[in-house]
């Protein structure tokens, strides 16, 4: 069930949307550091039911992104949030899909040559609707706060954010150093079409599973790769993925979550085709496809 702050601010449940949503009080402060395993993202594939993966939170109805976006996923129960990380001018983590400013704020120009500073001025909700024009680009860190581990994150390292010189807070390495410093390794995926970042990730003892991301598996070598670094899933384009990619990467042993289905026949397709979770848009209207009836 959708709960109440979610309802008020989608007009449902007969609420007048407020003027204003309620600033989410983040939980923790820090958490242990923990070994290198993920029994829950683990704890979860034993469970045939298929996942769902809210893409950039609780997109279709929220504004990408936000933290309001991320708090509606985890109020209509997902299994998995999916969230894009770049870097600022000042090298910190800042939670969006482009790296153009333009589309999802009220800024102009690249994330990369704003500070955290000026881009935490950023109006990053009246583009979706006035109601949330007080969001704003969330860091990393703080939405790793706010979900305090209570369902699994997939951080999309975007490609944008690498650096071959690999330099020593290079995007990949901040977002592990992170996760041990925040807790909560064992329900973090990290996935990226820059399969680089990727590599570089698994020499590093202490760290989160990953995922691949593949925009055309008819061309690209992603079963090798996946083996090669032993990733926990491949992440394909709803629109190039095949039932036999499918087969060949339950053969292997990963878990297949296509990206991006957003309509019930598109879902249902994917589902057809055995993948394991959805990566969409819109969690509510996978949970009633799914629903038993
Ligand atoms: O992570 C899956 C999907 O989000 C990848 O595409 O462009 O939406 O980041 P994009
Ligand atoms: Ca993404």
């Amino acid at each position: 069930m959708i709960k109440t702050a979610v309802d008020a601010l989608t007009g449902k449940a007969g609420a007048a949307p407020p003027e204003t949503f309620p600033r989410i009080t983040p939980k923790i402060d820090s958490v242990e550091t923990k070994p290198m395993s993920s029994p829950r993202l683990k704890d979860r594939a034993k469970d045939k039911n298929p996942w769902i993966i809210a893409h950039r939170g609780y997109r279709a109805r929220y504004p990408e992104n936000t933290l309001i976006a991320f708090e509606a996923a985890v109020d209509v129960e997902v299994d998995m949030i999916e969230l894009d990380v770049m870097l600022s001018k000042d090298r910190k983590m800042v939670v969006i899909h482009d790296a153009d400013l333009g589309r999802t704020t009220n800024g102009r120009g690249t994330v990369g040559s704003h500070t955290l500073e000026e881009i935490k001025q950023l109006d990053a909700g009246s583009w979706f609707d006035a109601r949330f024009a007080r969001e704003r680009l969330p860091t990393l860190e703080e939405v790793l706060e706010l979900v305090n581990g209570r369902i699994a994150l997939n951080i999309e390292i975007k490609r944008s954010a690498y650096e071959p010189h690999h330099p020593p807070d290079a995007v990949e390495r901040q977002v592990v150093d992170l996760v041990r410093r925040k807790g909560g390794m064992d329900s973090v995926l990290v996935s990226s079409f820059e399969w680089r970042a990727l590599e570089n990730m698994v020499k590093m003892v202490d760290r989160p599973a990953i995922a691949l991301l593949s925009r055309y598996p008819d061309e690209d070598h992603h079963l090798e790769t996946c083996r090669k670094l032993g990733a926990f899933s491949w992440h394909p384009s709803y629109l190039a993925v095949k039932e036999e990619h499918v087969r060949e990467m339950h053969d292997a042993g990963m878990l297949v979550f296509p990206y991006n289905a957003d309509t019930p026949e598109d879902i249902q397709h994917m589902l057809n085709m055995g993948v394991d979770g959805v990566i969409t848009s819109d969690p509510l209207l996978m949970k009633e496809l799914i629903k038993p009836v």
